[in-house]
């Protein structure tokens, strides 16, 4: 379904779950008035200089530790295809070229009033340097700013949805190796840098080492290694 303007795709996408549209719906904005990103931050969507996509799923338990691994993975690999970059991953799914970040995906649960569990998993891309604000033109890139030319969003939108169908398919058959294998060659840049975050005691610190199978970060501290599985870390 798509949409020329929409507070967020993930309300629309969410508002749909609950009333028990098939999994696979696909809504797409052209512009956000209210896009969200994670951790309750905004996510800048002026009109057509990004892609804006959500999808409903409902995954089988097996399927959900590694849901939100497998669609970094797989947006990364739709915009490898499409376009031919090489984006790499930031733990847990922030797709990056070099230092700075060129799309955003955000997972949440939810549930019908019958009790049936639901994901809505959102992405978004920045396809043209307008689709950040300037001031945080330091740390964000877009696809035609890395490349130089223009880039058929349709195009993008595709070559993302059939990798999300495939990892998804990973996920369901029970291969979650081979995601987590995928993960890490496209992660590999990150692993070796030191990470903090905010424990229960303060600001902590250590350096990022591999990705367990359940999808959480390990990280090494003075004190041994510690798995990280949310929140929010910062990257030196
Ligand atoms: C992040 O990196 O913080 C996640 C950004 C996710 C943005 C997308 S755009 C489509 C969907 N609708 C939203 O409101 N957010 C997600």
């Amino acid at each position: 379904m798509w949409y020329s303007e929409l507070s967020s795709t993930n309300d629309l996408a969410a508002a749909l779950a609950e009333r028990g549209v098939r999994e696979g719906c696909v809504v797409i904005a052209d512009t956000q008035t209210a896009g969200r990103g994670r951790q309750g931050r905004s996510w800048c969507s002026p009109p057509g200089a990004g892609l804006y996509v959500s999808l409903v799923m409902r995954p089988p338990a097996r399927a959900i530790p590694l849901l939100t691994v497998g669609a970094g993975v797989a947006i990364a690999e739709g915009i490898r295809a499409a376009t031919g970059l090489t984006p790499a991953l930031k733990w847990p799914n922030d797709v990056y070229v070099g230092s700075r970040k060129l799309a955003g995906i955000l997972a949440e649960a939810g549930s019908t009033a019958g009790g049936a569990q639901h994901v809505v998993l959102g992405f978004g891309i920045n396809v043209l340097p307008a689709a950040y604000p300037r001031e945080i033109a330091e740390t964000a890139t877009s696809l035609e700013g890395e490349l130089g030319r223009s880039v058929d969003r349709g195009t993008v939108l595709a070559e993302c949805l059939a990798a999300l169908a495939a990892r998804y398919d990973d996920l369901q058959r029970g291969r979650p190796a081979i995601v987590l294998d995928a993960w890490r060659v496209l992660a590999r840049p990150m692993f070796g840098r030191s990470v903090e975050w905010d424990g229960r005691e303060g600001a902590r610190r250590g350096i990022a080492e591999d990705v367990d199978d359940s999808g959480a970060l390990v990280v090494r501290t003075e004190g041994g290694l510690e798995r990280l599985i949310s929140g929010e870390i910062r990257w030196s």
